[in-house]
């Protein structure tokens, strides 16, 4: 069997990876004991055929990328998890083609859950994705859409929303919406709902969780959707886990016909978690080189860890003909075909502030327009806009 195999750790995090996984995976586990500061030091790192090596915490922060750019560039079937100090950005990170990060406060879940994850692609990898995918995915029957921006801002919400209120005009309470923006999800506020219960009560309750327990923990909205709302305090957020997030996903997904998930800025593990289940992921960039081109890179780092699976389809939101750049010539500069464009529209504020998504006060104008767009290409269907839903309060 392949080891997992220890870089530059600390005794204590040694200790702690140690002591969270389960019996069989431990028994991978190798702690590497030669110096290892420059990237001369990872062939003999692989020659020892690992399928997982964790990466630190014991080595500077810019080391580390460097070792795994290393271990990405001999284009191995290794997969490699950073242990870092909290000076490693998460882009930059999957750009180097790294599975999972952690840090000093990562809880066990989090531990076991991301070493979890690397050792299933590494064998999946070696076996030349032939493997049966994970448990989770095969008794999943809804979709599961997740919409993510590396940067914040780009309206993740406000498209998740909108696109989760259409769905469920298609899909009446077929569809739930997941707030995994954990500390500063803004969902509940977006729909004006003030929701009893969150996400943090899934976690918080005693025993297992099943899908009974968790369709008590939904809020409904007017539209005939069902949302699972962020925690109302930071701090809570904080107390989900990242296999709780999958094993939420994977029951939602096996109730409903469809799971939208809006996600927190940037790429969290609890983001790559998710993406591993979802069956789409909406792509958002704001109508700017810099920002298309950021998401470009992420979007080969996916390639490069092997998340092909979900269907991909790229937005760029808030174009606007006067910024003087016209869609072809943005999607020729990052090398991306856009699939569509979402004007930027003062109304768009003005509907988040209400609690009223724009695709129910205005389902005609050109922002919902597109929304329905996306509604068509998650369903396969023609949604012609007769059939879109009159003005409903939320
Ligand atoms: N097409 C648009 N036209 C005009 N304003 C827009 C448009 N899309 C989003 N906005 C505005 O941009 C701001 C950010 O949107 P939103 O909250 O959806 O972004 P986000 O990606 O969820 O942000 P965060 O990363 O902080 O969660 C909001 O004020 C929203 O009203
Ligand atoms: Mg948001």
């Amino acid at each position: 069997m392949r080891p997992i195999l220890l870089v530059g750790s600390t005794d204590a995090m040694a200790r702690r990876i140690h002591a969270v996984l389960g019996e069989g995976v431990r028994e991978r586990l190798r702690l590497w004991t030669q110096p290892i500061a420059e990237t001369g030091g990872i062939d003999a790192v692989l020659w020892t055929r690992p399928a997982v090596v964790v990466l630190g915490p014991g080595l500077v922060d810019k080391v580390l990328l460097r070792l795994a750019q290393a271990i990405d560039a001999a284009d191995t079937d290794v997969e490699v998890v950073v242990a870092h100090s909290g000076g490693v950005d998460t882009d930059a990170a999957l750009a180097a083609g790294v599975r999972g990060l952690l840090v000093k406060t990562s809880d066990d879940d989090t531990i076991r859950a991301t070493i979890g994850r690397a050792l299933v692609a590494a064998e999946r990898h070696a076996a030349g994705e032939t493997m049966a995918p994970p448990r989770q995915t095969a008794v999943s029957s809804g979709k599961v859409t997740t919409v993510l921006s590396p940067k914040g801002g780009a309206g993740k919400t406000v498209l998740s929303t909108n696109l989760a209120v259409g769905l469920a005009s298609v899909a009446p309470r077929g569809v739930v919406l997941v707030d995994l923006d954990l500390q500063f999800g803004d969902v509940a506020y977006a729909l004006g709902l003030k929701p009893r219960h969150t996400i943090y009560d899934a976690v918080a309750g005693a025993g297992p969780l099943d899908i009974t327990t968790l369709k008590v923990f939904l809020t409904h909205h007017a539209s005939d959707l069902y949302v699972l709302c962020a925690p109302d305090e930071p701090h809570r957020g904080e107390m989900v886990s990242v296999e709780v997030v999958q094993q939420i996903i994977t029951l939602l997904a096996s109730e409903f016909d469809h799971v939208v998930v809006d996600t927190a800025a940037g790429l969290s593990e609890h983001t790559l978690a998710t993406l591993d289940l979802s069956t789409d992921v909406v792509f958002l960039a704001d109508m700017d080189v810099p920002s298309v081109r950021h998401l470009n890179k992420v979007i080969r780092a996916f390639d490069r860890l092997g998340m092909k699976k979900a269907k991909r389809h790229f937005l760029l939101n808030r174009a606007d003909a006067r910024v003087g750049l016209s869609m072809l010539q943005v999607a020729t500069q990052a090398g991306l075909a856009v699939d569509l464009e979402i004007p930027l529209s003062k109304q768009v504020p003005v509907t988040l502030n209400e609690g009223v998504p724009i695709i129910l006060s205005d389902p005609k104008c050109p922002v919902s327009r597109k929304v329905w767009e996306l509604v068509e290409r998650l369903t396969d269907s023609h949604v012609s806009p007769a059939r879109q839903p009159l003005k409903r309060s939320a």
